[in-house]
């Protein structure tokens, strides 16, 4: 490490940091927690947690239609963080020409459902017989499944590029994989299971210039570094609230509004009606709540909207500096193990360390290091297709974030040397 990288970090106040996360200060195992389960699910600060329990206190009430005072205030909220995420979308540029607007932003359950949304509604009406759908071997089943369900029923046919055994993706026989036939590309900006960070610049670029429709799944790298959807020039973009310190069960389904405006709703019910009539015919309301169906996650939405302010706080470049301190940390120390072997290490990945202790199960290292207080995933990561491609069955993995501290780094290579000493 350099000593310039040194004095940067030390500009970073990750102790600080998690000070405003109640969660992290607590016992497991008798010893203090060290939370590396962050691609999972990151924790969430306390002004995250405040924004949901300060709108239940006060504000709660069902947004758009009410005629009282709290039905304004929640629609006010509601809406505002609508805003919050446009603004999010494009790097905190807000206000910027061409920047995203409110019909653009649909709020869903998460990264899952904004797929799914996607596939049905533009899948269904823009796919047929033959048609290609690009995906990866890196994607998370939830930018598999939908693609198959849709494939199977409008007859479209799925390829799928191969990921190099560093990690990276094999951008040239993905190229390859590209042609006229390919009506949607869907990619990964960064995998959940090795950290890879896909060139999704480039791949919008060669798609376009391809004819197709390029969907982004940013789930795990909206938490990492700034993403600006213009610049990309994704047609789709999606995440989640709870891996962006956010709450559960609340996503954003970005898209071209040109798009989004040809596509047919996808849900019915409340909220994205104009008319309902039996004799007349019903009739849609327009962007973005023709996609929000039902009541929605208000305070789910609320308290997004608080994790990307609380977000606009932290000097991001710093964090990211922070976690690839750590990343370095941990992948020197792995690397002296020699019945470690690591999966994905592809350069400039962010903070995931995924590997395999020779002769062990993931699932028997996992549970040890609980026994420490230590905190990871193990199995398969919701990621196939990948574990077939590397011939394993599944690999531990320790994902970080900005509150992750040096000292639970040693805490956690620590507990490794004492189950590598077990098993
Ligand atoms: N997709 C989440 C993960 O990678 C659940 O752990």
């Amino acid at each position: 490490m350099s000593a310039r990288a040194v004095s940067n970090i030390a500009a970073f106040d990750a102790l600080a940091i998690r000070r405003e996360f109640p969660i992290l200060d607590q016992a497991v195992a008798g010893k203090p927690l060290v939370y590396l389960d962050n691609a999972a699910s990151t924790q969430k600060p306390e002004a995250v947690v405040e924004a949901i329990a300060h709108y239940y206190r006060n504000d709660h009430s069902n947004v758009h239609r009410g005629a009282h005072a709290l039905a304004d205030r929640a629609t006010e909220a509601f809406e505002q963080a609508r805003m919050d995420v446009a603004n999010f979308l494009v790097g905190g540029k807000g206000g910027v020409k061409g920047g995203v607007k409110r019909e653009e932003v649909i709020f869903t359950r998460g990264t899952t459902e904004g797929i799914n949304l996607v596939a049905n509604a533009w899948g269904r009406s823009n796919l047929g017989a033959g048609d290609e759908i690009l995906l990866t071997e890196m994607e998370h089943h939830a930018n598999i499944v939908p693609w198959q369900m849709v494939a199977a029923a409008t007859g479209a046919v799925i390829r799928v590029a191969p990921v190099l055994d560093s990690g990276e993706l094999d951008l040239t026989a993905w190229t390859a994989l590209l042609s006229e036939r390919t009506r949607l590309v869907a990619m990964t900006q960064v995998s959940n299971t090795l950290g890879t960070v896909n060139p999704v610049a480039e791949v919008v670029k060669r798609a376009h210039a391809a004819g197709a429709v390029v969907l982004i799944d940013g789930a795990q790298a909206v938490n990492h570094f700034p993403v600006d959807v213009r610049e990309l020039d994704a047609d789709f973009y999606v995440f989640s609230g709870h891996k962006l310190f956010g709450p559960t069960g609340v996503g954003v389904l970005y898209g071209r509004e040109a798009l989004l405006d040809a596509m047919p709703p996808w849900q019915g019910g409340g909220e994205m009606i104009e008319r309902v009539s039996f004799s007349k015919g019903t009739t849609y309301t327009g962007l973005p709540w023709k996609f929000e169906a039902g009541t929605p996650h208000i305070a789910g939405v609320i308290g997004l909207g608080a994790a990307i302010n609380w977000l606009g706080g932290i000097d991001r470049e710093a964090a990211a500096r922070h976690e690839q301190a750590l990343l370095e940390r941990v992948d020197t120390a792995l690397a002296a193990m020699n019945d470690i072997t690591r999966i994905g290490v592809a350069p400039g990945r962010v903070a995931v360390a995924s590997f395999l202790l020779a002769g062990s199960h993931p699932t028997d290292v996992g549970m040890l290091l609980d026994q420490q207080g230590i905190a990871v995933r193990t199995g398969h990561h919701c990621t196939m297709p990948l574990m077939e491609r590397f011939g394993i069955p599944g690999t531990v993995r320790a994902s970080f974030s900005l509150y992750n501290t040096f000292d639970e780094v040693d805490r956690f290579i620590e507990g490794l040397d004492k189950v590598r000493s077990f098993l």
